[in-house]
């Protein structure tokens, strides 16, 4: 009872959604003397649950596992605990994920994560209880489960208040960046409808309008993209990719927009096409080099240059986009993959949301990649894509 008290302000500590996981996931994992812990939360859009977060590194994130016939889903389907001392003979061990927990588990204690209108978050599962050589070996009692469901109780309203705050958040910054486009068109159309306003004045506020609410229109697609991807929403799937493939794709997609400003396109793709097919999400790859290679255009100095490149690297493929182009400051590149994050004083000229990067970095991490960036202010800019050839993307039917 006093550890459980002593937590609660700890709990209430963080508003950041994975690192209150993690803070719940080792209370639980003291309090139950349990070896490892892992979350997992119901997704809204798809009606089944999805490891949120683990102590053990060997499973793997955003694995999804169906509410019928697992373990997890049955907790969370009745709204009880499950105290497993031998979970392999458990008629409910069903699913492949199931099956992948079970390996080398000897007990486990699954507490649903119910807040107390009844809302169904997910629920906490707890793995192996630790042998302090104690009368009840490697079993977890029923004094765990009451300290645990305690917790739970709190962890709930936790979770609840990271995940509100996350949207009102994003919400408040989204609704500032639309203020600039529509009070641009709200002036525009004000000046119209004057009767004293010259009429060669009339096609260049047409003009602005039209950008503006284009603009407007791909801000909202990148919004929404945006906030699919921070509350987990965006389900990846995982089927081999041919880069050079995808690097010519690209290419010819990008280059209309390159040619206006006499800016080439170069590619260095290996002569012999081998080991470049990786597995991943097709769409969302080639949404990540979209967007370098548009910035490396948008960004770039008429006829200037932007160079693709694909290459192996051991066990992983490297995707770069180089340009020639202005270059960033060091204390701009601190902040590039920042969501909303713009260098200062040059995004008049250019369009954009400034979630570009954001997008592409979380959509890389989803890959079990990383992305980075090089700069040479005046000289050039090179983002670099690193990518594991077989990615572990929870394929569609676990
Ligand atoms: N290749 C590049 N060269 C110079 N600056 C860049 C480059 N790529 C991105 N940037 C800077 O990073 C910012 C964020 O990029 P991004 O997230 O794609 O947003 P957006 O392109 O919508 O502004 C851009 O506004 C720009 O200032
Ligand atoms: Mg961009």
């Amino acid at each position: 009872m006093s550890q459980l008290l002593a937590i609660s302000p700890y709990l209430h500590s963080t508003l950041d959604l994975r690192k209150l996981l993690g803070i719940i996931m080792n209370v639980a994992v003291e309090l139950a003397a349990a070896e490892d812990a892992a979350v997992l939360l119901l997704n809204d859009a798809t009606g089944q649950l999805q490891f949120e977060a683990t102590t053990r590194s060997a499973i793997s994130k955003e694995v999804i596992v169906p509410l019928e016939a697992s373990v997890a889903g049955w907790v969370v389907t009745n709204g009880r605990s499950l105290l497993l001392n031998d979970p392999a003979h458990d008629p409910r061990f069903t699913t492949a994920v199931d099956k992948e927990l079970l390996y080398e588990l000897h007990s486990l204690l699954a507490v649903p994560l119910h807040g107390d209108m009844g809302n169904r978050l997910g629920a906490l599962l707890l793995l192996n209880k630790k042998d302090d050589g104690g009368k009840n070996g490697r079993c977890f009692t029923k004094d765990d489960q009451y300290a645990v469901e305690a917790l739970t109780v709190q962890a709930v309203v936790a979770i609840n208040n990271a995940r509100l705050f996350a949207q009102s958040d994003l919400l408040a910054e989204i609704i500032h960046e639309l203020k600039t486009p529509m009070m641009a068109i709200s002036t525009a159309t004000g000046l119209l409808l004057r009767p004293d306003l010259p009429s060669e004045k009339h096609d260049e506020l047409l003009q602005m309008i039209q950008r503006e609410s284009l603009r407007l229109s791909a801000m909202t697609q990148d919004f929404l993209d945006f906030a699919r991807l921070e509350s987990g929403r965006v389900r990846l799937t995982s089927k081999p990719v041919d880069l050079v493939a995808l690097v010519d794709e690209v290419v010819d997609i990008s280059q209309p927009q390159a040619a206006t400003r006499d800016i080439e396109i170069q590619t260095k793709l290996p002569q012999i096409n081998n080991g470049l097919t990786i597995s991943g999400d097709e769409v969302r790859l080639k949404q990540v080099l979209l967007n370098l290679v548009s910035n490396a255009v948008k960004y770039n100095n008429d006829h200037g240059i932007v160079t693709i490149s694909a290459k192996r690297h051991g066990d992983e493929v490297c995707l770069s986009v180089a340009d020639n182009g202005v270059g960033i400051e060091s204390q701009d590149l601190a902040h590039l993959f920042e969501r909303f994050y713009r260098v200062p004083d040059r995004e008049r000229g250019s369009e954009g949301s400034g979630l570009g990067l954001a997008i592409s970095k979380k959509l890389v991490e989803q890959h079990n990649g990383r992305i980075a960036v090089e700069s040479i202010p005046g000289e050039g800019t090179v983002f670099r894509v690193h990518l594991p050839l077989t990615s572990k993307l929870p394929a569609s039917s676990v």
